[in-house]
């Protein structure tokens, strides 16, 4: 039997190179150089031969085993090459890294913050007051009378505790932030500038505009000879800031039973439906509201407004359900 040489050598060259991994290239070396390989069945076919065949055919298959073992060790090195540097960039600290999606503040807090900022600004010092209030805070020390609906417990929350200042009245939710009026007044004489933002709760029916507990931003201001003007530069450079300069708005006369005389502040809104829209309450503060506060009648006067956070955010973004607010929705919180 006689076997062309040069034709195995390229026809293995070509195979070795197909070989991609350890498996490819131990399937190769089984084929020629294993025991029951391409060589191993040359030489034992080379006893066949005559003697004459016997020494070029031996040399040829020495030869090609060389060939053939040679091959094997050049891919043994380069698939070991290959694993070297997968293995050493897998743990190149140089490569970036990947990127962790970063959180923000959700938009209510950001409205909240930018509100504050504001009137910083303006000297006012921000507060935070308790969300569970007393009876007399949330409404008797806000000249709220006795027996006003809104203390009934359809318009509040009650807590299932005794409020500890007074045996005959139960703790509640505060429905306003204004009884955090009460409260920075009983422990600070004026002249005084805060600006207080949190919870308030109501016993509401949650649909597109309601919901059952919302955010407010209190501002109280009290010091001597504070009249309805001071609110109307105040409340409109605010405005101003918050909405920009060409905003038109108008102080539209109104009742709080915390201060007189009241207004509701309203600003034309251009996007959407192109109409007045109320933004806050506020006046000045009645003189009763200082009398519970424990301040001495007549020594001081003082200016007060209220703000719902979620309205102006929904106003400002164009949101039209304020329950978007609460659901976590992901695609929702990340376009703000
Ligand atoms: N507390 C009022 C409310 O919840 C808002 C408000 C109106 C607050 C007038 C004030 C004010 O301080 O002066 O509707």
């Amino acid at each position: 039997m006689t076997w062309n040489f040069d034709e195995i050598k390229e026809t293995a060259r070509q195979e070795i190179a197909q070989a991609l991994n350890d498996q490819g290239l131990e399937a190769f070396r089984v084929k020629y150089l294993g025991r029951k390989g391409l060589l191993a069945q040359m030489y034992s076919n080379l006893s066949t031969l005559s003697k004459e065949e016997k020494p070029t055919a031996g040399k040829n298959i020495n030869q090609l085993r060389n060939y053939i073992t040679h091959l094997v060790d050049e891919k043994q090195k380069e698939c070991k090459a290959k694993k070297q540097t997968a293995l050493s960039s897998s743990l190149d600290v140089t490569i970036p890294g990947v990127g962790q999606v970063m959180g923000h503040k959700h938009l209510l807090t950001q409205t909240i913050d930018e509100i504050c900022d504001l009137f910083e600004k303006l000297g006012f010092a921000v507060m935070d007051t308790p969300e569970i209030e007393t009876e007399f805070n949330n409404f008797t020390a806000l000249n709220i009378p006795a027996d006003h609906p809104s203390r009934d417990g359809f318009d509040t929350f009650y807590v299932n505790q005794k409020d500890p200042t007074d045996k005959d009245a139960y703790l509640l939710l505060r429905s306003q932030t204004s009884p955090g009026q009460i409260r920075i007044m009983q422990e600070n004489e004026p002249p005084l500038a805060v600006i207080i933002p949190g919870k308030v709760y109501r016993p509401d029916a949650v649909d597109a505009s309601h919901s059952f507990m919302f955010h407010q931003i209190e501002g109280l201001l009290v010091d001597k000879d504070i009249k309805f003007p001071h609110l109307k530069g105040l409340l409109t450079t605010f405005c101003k800031k918050l909405f920009g300069k060409d905003i038109k708005m108008r102080f539209r006369p109104h009742y709080f039973p915390f201060t007189e005389p009241s207004a509701e502040v309203d600003i034309f809104w251009k996007g959407g439906k192109k109409q007045w829209l109320e933004i806050m309450g506020c006046g000045i503060v009645h003189p009763k509201v200082f009398e519970a506060a424990g301040y001495k009648k007549g020594k001081y006067s003082g200016l007060a407004f209220g703000l719902g956070v979620e309205r102006i955010a929904m106003l400002k973004h164009g949101i039209p359900d304020i329950r978007l607010f609460y659901e976590n929705d992901q695609r929702f919180l990340e376009q703000f």
